[in-house]
């Protein structure tokens, strides 16, 4: 397997971590192809949130520096005029201005926040879920190293992420392998159309992003909707790599571990 070779002489790779997920957010915006799988995003502010619900009938609003699904909320606008809110396991219905009010309320206010056009994700056994894709860089090339379905708690969950959703189920039952949970889908969805449709995606992306900063190893969220259409949520640029252990094939595991030894993190 290529990744064994070290980067002679050239030293430790140094490896940028950035939790700001409007700046990775633009560059893949500016791009003509890769704008098309970015859910519609903007800066949180009012106005926006009532385009957004206008618009797409669900928003979501989370902190631009998030990490494990802490903090969001999900808005539906629903008929006559009335808004659910939902955030952490909690859901609400009120009228437009209570919603805003509740909103304003839930956000941090040290905390930039993001609002973007809400997904209806796909769901295997009535559940909601997206992927992770692991690539790392390696002499000059990002190689799709592991990857994993995210499948949420419960029906309702608002948010994929393994740490929150292992409050209510063990981890063994939120993490599977893409197509077998593409092809048990509760939706009539392609599954090695649909798989071969994100590797290269994540690959289009890892590319772009590497072009523009220095990454060397990336965990992709990347998700599909009930249509079967495909999207990108965020690039993590500090992923956790050992829970992915569990859907992978050992070797893989080995080949990441080694190729990170390459890198140096700068926070
Ligand atoms: N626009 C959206 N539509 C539907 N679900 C979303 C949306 N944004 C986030 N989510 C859900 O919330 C999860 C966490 O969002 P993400 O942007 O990855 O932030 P975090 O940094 O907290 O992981 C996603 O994996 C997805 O399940
Ligand atoms: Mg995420």
């Amino acid at each position: 397997m290529v990744l064994k070779t070290r980067n002679e002489g050239s030293g430790l790779l140094k490896h940028k971590v950035i939790r700001n997920k409007m700046r990775i957010a633009r560059v893949l915006m500016k791009d003509p192809y890769l704008s098309s799988f970015i859910p519609e995003t903007a800066w949180f502010s009012i106005k926006e949130l009532e385009r957004m619900l206008k618009k797409y009938k669900v928003a979501y609003v989370k902190p631009n520096k998030g990490l494990q699904g802490e903090g969001i909320i999900r808005i539906k606008s629903l008929p006559n005029k009335k808004f659910e809110i939902s955030y952490s396991k909690k859901t609400k219905i009120k009228k437009f201005d209570s919603m805003v009010n509740k909103v304003i309320k839930l956000l941090d206010k040290r905390r930039d926040y993001l609002i973007q056009q809400g997904l209806d994700l796909a769901t295997y056994e009535n559940r909601p879920y997206d992927f992770r894709f692991l690539l790392v860089k390696h002499l000059d090339r990002w190689h799709l190293t592991m990857s994993s379905a995210k499948v949420a708690a419960m029906k309702d969950s608002i948010v994929t992420n393994v740490t929150y959703n292992s409050r209510w189920l063990p981890p063994d039952e939120l993490q599977h392998s893409i197509y077998k949970v593409l092809n048990e889908s509760d939706q009539t969805i392609n599954p090695m159309a649909t798989l071969r449709e994100l590797m290269d995606l994540s690959y289009q992306i890892a590319n772009t992003l590497g072009g523009q900063f220095p990454f060397y190893m990336l965990g992709l969220d990347l998700a599909v909707d009930k249509n079967g259409s495909i999207w990108f949520f965020e690039a993590n640029t500090s992923p956790a790599i050992k829970p992915m252990k569990k859907v992978n094939d050992p070797k893989w595991f080995a080949i990441v571990k080694t190729a990170l030894k390459d890198i140096e993190i700068q926070t």
